[in-house]
């Protein structure tokens, strides 16, 4: 299991403050829309020189054209991000498209489908898909995996039957998580770091719990000592 904590505070201050007070850890750092569209590469490049190690993911939520798609799949690889997503309600020639033509670069960065998002409660979900959000999520993920992709956005309670029907190393990463019952805010369905574990989640992405702590590192290590001991 591999941490990543999301980077959503409301400037680009505060979330180099918080990447430069976890620079000493082995850590994924999540890098979405708000921090994408105000800071930009520079800002990528930033967390960079903070610590070279870091891995980044870039939530960015790809949803076109297949063409249009992977071309901006090249430009995110120009970046030298190191995983990035789609939706995976794009469809397969969308997928084939994007894995194709990330297949001429040496190293490109692991690519995963949004499956669900949490934000959907089942009657909502419904009126959009016509499924539930367990059949759907699982669905969206052998699609997923079908087409070459690496893994998949999806809740801690979608994760294992994602497995099951796919295949170990295919990826869940999994927001939602609250390490040790931490307050849910908005999120609806929340699991702790021992029930991701449980469920095989592979990413945990962690935000608030981390980011509205008084010691953002210390939460960290205590995240990292648990993990360490699955
Ligand atoms: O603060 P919290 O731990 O709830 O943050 C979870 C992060 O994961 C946020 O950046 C949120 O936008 C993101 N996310 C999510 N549900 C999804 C996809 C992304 O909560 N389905």
């Amino acid at each position: 299991m591999e941490l990543c904590v999301a980077l959503d505070l409301p400037s680009e201050k505060e979330n180099l403050a918080l990447a430069q007070s976890l620079k000493d850890h082995n850590i994924w750092l999540k890098v979405g829309f708000r921090a994408y569209i105000r800071d930009g590469k520079s800002f990528i490049e930033t967390l960079k020189m903070i610590n070279p190690e870091f891995k980044i993911f870039l939530d960015l939520k790809l949803y076109d054209i297949p063409n249009t798609m992977a071309d901006a799949a090249e430009e995110i690889t120009k970046l030298g991000i190191d995983m990035f997503n789609i939706h995976a309600s794009a469809g397969p020639v969308a997928m084939k498209t994007v894995m194709q033509r990330l297949s001429n670069y040496q190293k490109r960065p692991m690519v995963l489908a949004v499956t669900a998002l949490t934000s959907f409660d089942e009657e909502n979900f419904q009126k959009v898909y016509e499924k539930s959000i367990q059949e759907k999520a699982v669905q969206f993920a052998k699609m997923s995996y079908e087409n070459g992709l690496d893994g998949v956005v999806c809740s801690t309670f979608e994760s294992r039957d994602i497995k099951r029907v796919t295949s170990d190393d295919f990826i869940t990463l999994c927001p939602g998580i609250r390490p040790f019952g931490e307050n849910a805010g908005d999120q609806q369905r929340v699991a702790t770091l021992e029930l991701a574990y449980q469920e095989s989640v592979d990413y945990p992405v962690i935000g608030r719990p981390i980011y509205t702590n008084d010691s953002p590192q210390a939460k960290v290590n205590q995240i990292l000592k648990v993990i360490s001991t699955f």
